[in-house]
């Protein structure tokens, strides 16, 4: 994490107030003084403030492009999961992936453990758009049924039928659509295609409450920490 981060993190100040201190030489890295508000800080590295060991609000915001064939879950005897991917040194530090994509989607997925924040990303009360690039086979998305989605569909498919709340759905092309969710019922895109004759060949998530990630995969199975211009949009929009 970026020092000037951490420090704000903790509650010392602004990140700009942070950037002040640093540039007058009151905090040290490892009992070296620091320079550099963007320096990399491991877990391990003692930080310390006119030579007080700072404690760490150690929220941590990762976003991972999932691969195909990985399970959304921190640990699993026998399937490769998202928690393979997560440093050595962070295990024990309470990540969670925020909501579920299936074994096969691949995409945007925000591993965090900040509590509220994923609690607030997955209720559909704070109406997240959720955006999903869907191949899929069968025919084409008629008006009628992209209409259909906008209202909201009922899907029969389980015990109890359940209404969708309302989505959009764009088509691409022949085979390709775009459906921006603002809830996350189960398997609820694979659903929805089904319910109109489709099959979901390959489904992939590209934005999430504007965060945005490439529609190819070029990066699928890279994790890297989120900016704080990202957090700062993740926050803002679920009111936090
Ligand atoms: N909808 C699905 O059907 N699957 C996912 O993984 C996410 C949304």
């Amino acid at each position: 994490m970026r020092l000037d981060r951490l420090l704000a993190n903790s509650g010392i100040g602004t990140r700009s107030s942070v950037r002040q201190i640093i540039a007058s030489g009151g905090v040290t890295v490892n009992g070296v003084t620091a320079k550099d508000p963007g320096m990399q800080v491991r877990e391990t590295d003692t930080v310390a403030l006119n030579g007080s060991e700072i404690g760490r609000k150690d929220n941590l915001y990762f976003l991972l492009d999932k691969p195909d064939g990985v399970l959304t879950a921190m640990e699993d005897p026998r399937l490769p999961c998202v928690g393979d991917y997560i440093p050595d040194e962070l295990r024990g530090k309470k990540l969670a992936p925020v909501g579920r994509l299936d074994y096969h989607t691949t995409g945007l997925l925000i591993i965090t453990n900040d509590g509220e924040l994923s609690h607030r990303l997955q209720s559909p009360k704070y109406h997240v758009a959720k955006r999903y690039l869907v191949n899929f086979s069968g025919q084409c998305w008629s008006e009628k049924e992209i209409s259909s989605v906008a209202s909201g569909v009922t899907l029969t498919d389980m015990d109890t039928p359940v209404k969708t709340a309302p989505a959009e759905l764009s088509p691409v092309d022949d085979s390709t659509a775009e459906i921006t969710l603002y809830e996350g019922k189960t398997h609820e895109v694979r659903r929805i295609f089904a319910h109109f004759g489709k099959e979901v060949i390959a489904l992939r998530r590209v934005s999430l409450a504007g965060l945005e990630i490439a529609d190819s995969a070029q990066n699928t199975g890279t994790i890297r920490e989120l900016t704080d211009e990202e957090i700062k949009l993740l926050k803002e929009a679920v009111s936090l």
